[in-house]
């Protein structure tokens, strides 16, 4: 740690160690994490949606390994990389509709970026839209798509001409796409990062139609929604929609080689490639790499064959119904919600005097103070890994690997149930609350 601290970032470091999870992790395995000082962890936040498949799952290592031992063209850049072409097919047959051709990268920011290229070659506008809450990503295009400010204060200019809606409201969209300036409407078909925002059956499907009707594209970032998370191999398929173009990454290389995907029509396709010129004018080093290629192949297999799409569907169904039990009458809960593999827990401020004055308190000290403590407290006690929404941090975000037990989530219910006990009950959570305040404002 010491050398990561001297030479990568500090800042993470003493933030880790404020919030008492600076430990050393020594093996992972499916959904636990093992300590060097012999704790277990239960991870509930799966590296924001990578881990769907678990930790080092067997099957994927064993994949990546042979792989390795084939010798083969890993990164020869100026052949055909054949298992780009295999893993492009399967994505596409899976995500339906128009989709039949695909772009890799290696991260979710670089598909937004490919994504904001493609359509802008396509329609031959410059204009993007966005939603209000999104998370994009944090290169200078996929930030520019991003309203909130704290991830892009100090890294100014963005992307010139970007403009964003209110996630879920028609009437505006409608508005903004008359315009007929805006080459794509890049959206989250659920916004994981703003608090779980999950629109209405026939939001996407109205925006789709509108989209059409203007000339703009459909974009659906599905980096962290994508891949069996919400249960369908994407979220698109709970609304019935058939965008021009599909965002993966995280979860599709199994959590152990960087990757991302974009998949377009082949029209998208054809306006940016559109000639055997301009065969390579949009591409990067490492895309289509035979490892994260046989990762994702096998990803893929495992998430299919041991049915984890079905999995996250009815298990969490169920982690929504018994945390909704556990957590009745505390009226620091707000609201439970989700789909599939993707719950949260968004709490409010309280009304009782006892109770509101330490929350307004640490709210004016930081005001993802009382997030924190409550993933703190869900860490250090009861041995459970979880985060907060990056945008709303009021929200608590449930994000178990899919290959989660029922008995896992039961611990968790029962784990945050005493959590949520020891924050209505005054005393120590604030106590808590207070000490990480103080380390807070020593460390600032
Ligand atoms: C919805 C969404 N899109 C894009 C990204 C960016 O992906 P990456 O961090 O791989 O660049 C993220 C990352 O959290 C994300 O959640």
């Amino acid at each position: 740690m010491r050398l990561y601290e001297k030479w990568v970032n500090p800042q993470w470091v003493r933030l880790l160690d404020v919030l008492q999870m600076k430990v050393r992790y020594s093996r992972c395995i499916g959904t636990e994490l093992h300590t060097e000082d012999g704790r277990k962890i239960l991870d509930f936040n799966s590296g924001y949606c990578v881990h769907n498949a678990g930790h080092n799952h067997p099957r994927i290592k064993a994949a990546i390994i042979a792989e390795i031992e084939r010798d083969g063209a890993a990164m020869l850049q100026t052949g055909v990389p054949e298992l780009a072409g295999v893993l492009g097919a399967q994505l596409c047959e899976r995500a339906g509709g128009k989709l039949t051709k695909a772009f890799f990268a290696s991260s979710g920011s670089e598909g937004v970026e490919a994504a904001i290229k493609f359509s802008r070659a396509h329609t031959g506008r410059v204009a993007m839209l966005s939603a209000k809450g999104a998370f994009h990503g944090l290169t200078c295009g996929a930030l520019s798509l991003m309203s909130d400010a704290f991830w892009k204060d100090g890294f100014g200019p963005m992307l010139a001409d970007v403009e964003m809606v209110t996630f879920g409201a028609l009437d505006e969209l409608a508005a903004k796409l008359a315009s007929k300036r805006f080459a794509a409407f890049i959206v989250e078909p659920v916004q994981v990062e703003a608090g779980m925002r999950i629109p209405d059956g026939e939001y996407l499907k109205q925006a789709q139609a509108l989209c059409r009707r203007y000339g703009t594209l459909l974009v659906l970032d599905e980096v962290q929604t994508g891949l069996y998370r919400t249960g369908p191999f994407l979220a698109a398929h709970h609304f019935g929609v058939d965008p021009d173009m599909i965002i993966l990454a995280k979860a599709l290389s199994g959590g152990l080689i960087p990757v991302g995907a974009v998949l377009m029509t082949d029209a998208v396709y054809k306006s940016t490639y559109s000639s055997f010129k301009r065969s390579i004018v949009h591409t990067s080093t490492y895309s289509e790499n035979a490892l994260a290629m046989r990762a994702g192949l096998a990803t893929l297999e495992v998430l299919e064959d041991e049915r984890l799409g079905e999995g996250a569907a009815g298990l969490g169904e169920q982690v929504r119904q018994m945390l909704a039990a556990r957590l009745a009458g505390y009226e620091m809960v707000a609201e439970i919600r989700g789909i599939g593999m993707l719950t949260a827990v968004e709490f409010r401020a309280p009304k009782r005097l006892r109770l509101r004055v330490p929350f307004q308190a640490f709210a004016r000290i930081h005001p993802a103070m009382f997030g924190q403590v409550l993933v703190m407290h869900l860490f250090r006690d009861k041995g459970i890994l979880t985060q907060i929404c990056g945008n709303n941090f009021m929200v608590l975000k449930v994000a178990p690997p899919l290959i989660v037990t029922h008995d896992q989530l039961e611990q968790f219910v029962g784990a945050l149930g005493d959590i949520v006990e020891l924050m209505h009950s005054g005393g120590r959570f604030w106590s808590e609350a207070l000490g990480m305040a103080r380390r807070v404002i020593g460390a600032i």
